[in-house]
């Protein structure tokens, strides 16, 4: 297929995707925003897809942010059953797959039943290695660096971390996705041009794409095309050119 992703080429080796836009999808139609979020959970099953196919090994995908509980109730109960329900339907099949499913996020605050169910999730695919799909659930980059700089503080005070020889990789270490690689490519669907306070650490070096399409609307073309920007896009990390020295 000449969207696919040829194994000649470079990466993305993890995309991760600000879901957004499932609100206005939902109110452009008349209907409550529950509408659009259920909707966006078959985006997210074809995206899933889709991201194997054009040659993505690393999804990772904000579902619900550390500030979203200042939405409405009724909004928060519907976006935390959402998710249940997707990881509950889905875990065999994506299992089967080869799929590794990773939940990052704040875990102190969500019920036990859901805790449960990403256990299992976690640990019925904890062997698989084909595709590695972590949803971003209760999660704010801030406040993964705040549990990180927790966890490194703890170390050091029971003696089993020395400060001054802490480098990057050691306080990565500490993070949600420290099994994770760095992200190559951060897409934002609905028009909106921020990050969010996702993955800020991780994100360091990420080519932004930002889209115009509403998430439940965003399909295999769209991925394909944030892929070959990415592809035509020209990562220095600082440095200059090859051959431009
Ligand atoms: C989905 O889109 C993102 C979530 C926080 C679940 P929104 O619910 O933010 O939709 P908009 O931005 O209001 O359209
Ligand atoms: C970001 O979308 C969070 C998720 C996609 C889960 P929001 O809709 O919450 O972001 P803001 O409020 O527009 O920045
Ligand atoms: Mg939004």
């Amino acid at each position: 297929m000449s969207d696919d992703a040829s194994a000649d080429q470079p990466g993305p080796r993890h995309a991760a995707i600000i879901m957004d836009g499932n609100g206005r999808w939902a109110k452009s139609r008349g209907r409550p925003r529950s509408f659009g979020h259920k909707r966006g959970v078959e985006t997210v099953r074809r995206t899933v897809e889709d991201a194997g196919d054009l040659g993505v090994r690393y999804l990772t995908l904000f579902s619900f942010s550390t500030e979203n509980w200042s939405r409405p109730a009724d909004e928060v109960g519907a976006l935390f059953e959402l998710l249940k329900h997707y990881v509950e339907a889905d875990l065999e099949g994506l299992a089967r797959r080869g799929v590794r499913i990773r939940i990052i996020g704040r875990r102190d605050n969500l019920g036990p039943d859901l805790i449960a169910i990403i256990d299992r999730a976690e640990a019925r695919t904890r062997e698989n290695a084909e595709f590695h799909l972590t949803i971003a659930f209760n999660y704010g980059g801030r406040d993964e660096l705040l549990r990180a700089s927790q966890s490194v503080a703890r170390a050091a005070a029971d003696g089993t971390l020395n400060p001054d020889t802490l480098d990057e990789a050691g306080l990565a270490g500490h993070l949600d996705t420290a099994e994770l690689p760095d992200v190559d490519l951060m897409i934002r669907t609905s028009g909106e041009q921020r990050i969010s306070n996702f993955l800020l650490w991780q994100a360091a070096y990420a080519e932004l794409v930002f889209l115009d399409v509403l998430w439940p609307d965003f399909d295999r073309q769209d991925l394909a095309r944030a892929i070959d920007t990415y592809r035509q896009r020209s990562r220095r990390y600082g440095g200059v050119d090859a051959g431009a020295a």
